[in-house]
């Protein structure tokens, strides 16, 4: 068995204006279910916890609220608040630490952002619970390594080594192998992402991981002592002091004990406006998630909060077109990526 905790403390600032510092994105239903991304994260959490007893969620003191009404039935003493969002080297280090306090160092966790689509539940089940095993048995920094299509530079990229095992075969099904990493780097630049593609040894990095709780503490030990060492002495009273550091930067590019299980459950990382048309084109030139009438528009993106607003275009491709309250934005599909830097400016000059 694993122990869940839910990565739920990010901005989601790609997804702005739709996605504001009180409503980011994990509050949001984008694919039209109405369950938002956090509540789906949590339903395929539920079978593989065992019941809400065990499943966590580790998020940002403003968004604490937010999540209390989105998941009622999540026991407040698994709902932890950390003061600010240090990015996810801090939130997994003290959830971490929590864990093996009320369960001991020889619990299996896993990590789970609160930003992903996945088509086939009992699929995904099914590699968590042979990344578990393979977790209960190792010294393992168990990864979810995704199949890449694109050359993106918004994700971590795993090669694989050598092969150790085959986890989790139950009757019929075949099991997962699995693999130790040669090497993990986070966000390559656009040409070393081509590279890695080219070599064909290359996997994404799912942001999902599974390992015993001792196991992690250990190798935060090493690799991030500035992180974990206030949080195991001062608790969360340490976080002002923390630095700001992804869990693939300050541990999984350091790491000797990660592992890949190469997965095919049908993944998407909801990152950008460009998730939207993934997720929901249809027949239609456009994804039109507001009233629109085009004359001569291809490929683009319409939403608006109000579904009743009217948006009218002549001669408009490859654009998103976002209506949310008092705030229009129009990004072109392949700049959507800047909108983080043009909310600076706004925070700065607002
Ligand atoms: N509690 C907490 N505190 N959660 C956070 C914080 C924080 O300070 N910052 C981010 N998160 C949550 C987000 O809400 C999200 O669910 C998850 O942690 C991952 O953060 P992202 O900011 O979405 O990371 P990313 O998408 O850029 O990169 C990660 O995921 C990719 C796959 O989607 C990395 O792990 C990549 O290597 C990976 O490929
Ligand atoms: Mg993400």
């Amino acid at each position: 068995s694993l122990v869940p905790v839910i990565l739920a403390g990010g901005k989601g600032e790609r997804f702005w204006p739709l996605s504001r510092r009180k409503r980011p994105k994990q509050f949001l239903s984008l694919d039209g279910s109405g369950r938002s991304l956090l509540q789906a994260t949590a339903d395929r959490l539920l079978a593989i916890a065992g019941g809400w007893q065990s499943v966590w969620v580790v998020t940002a003191a403003h968004l604490a609220d937010g999540v209390r009404e989105q998941l009622p039935e999540l026991p407040e003493d698994n709902l932890l608040v950390e003061p600010e969002g240090r990015d996810t080297a801090p939130a997994v280090a003290w959830s971490t630490l929590k864990i093996a306090e009320r369960y001991g160092r020889e619990a299996v966790v896993g990590f789970f952002p609160a930003d992903h689509w996945i088509a086939d539940e009992a699929a995904f089940q099914a590699t968590l619970s042979a990344a578990a095993t393979l977790a209960a048995q190792e010294a393992a920094i168990v990864t979810l390594g995704i199949t890449p299509t694109v050359a993106s530079t918004g994700y971590g990229y795993i090669q694989a080594g050598d092969k150790v095992g085959v986890y989790g075969a139950q009757g019929e099904q075949a099991g997962f192998p699995a693999y130790r990493v040669n090497r993990f780097t986070e966000k390559p630049d656009r040409h070393t992402a081509e590279q890695f593609l080219a070599t064909g040894t290359f996997s994404w990095n799912s942001g999902m991981f599974v390992f015993r709780a001792g196991v992690a503490l250990d190798e935060l030990q090493v690799y991030a002592p500035e992180i974990v060492n206030p949080l195991e002495t001062q608790g969360v009273a340490a976080y002002p002091t923390l630095p700001k550091k992804s869990i693939d930067y300050a541990l999984m590019e350091k790491t000797q004990q990660a592992y890949v299980l190469p997965v095919a459950f049908g993944w998407d990382d909801l990152g950008d406006w460009n998730a939207i048309e993934r997720l929901l084109k249809g027949e239609n030139d456009n994804v039109e998630l507001a009233t629109h009438v085009g004359l001569d528009t291809h490929g683009a993106i319409f939403y608006a909060s109000k579904p009743e607003e009217l948006i009218v275009t002549i001669g408009l491709d490859d654009t998103v077109v976002v209506r949310d309250g008092n705030v229009t934005l129009i990004v072109k599909k392949d700049r959507t990526q800047e909108i983080k830097q043009v909310l600076k400016e706004i925070q700065a000059n607002p």
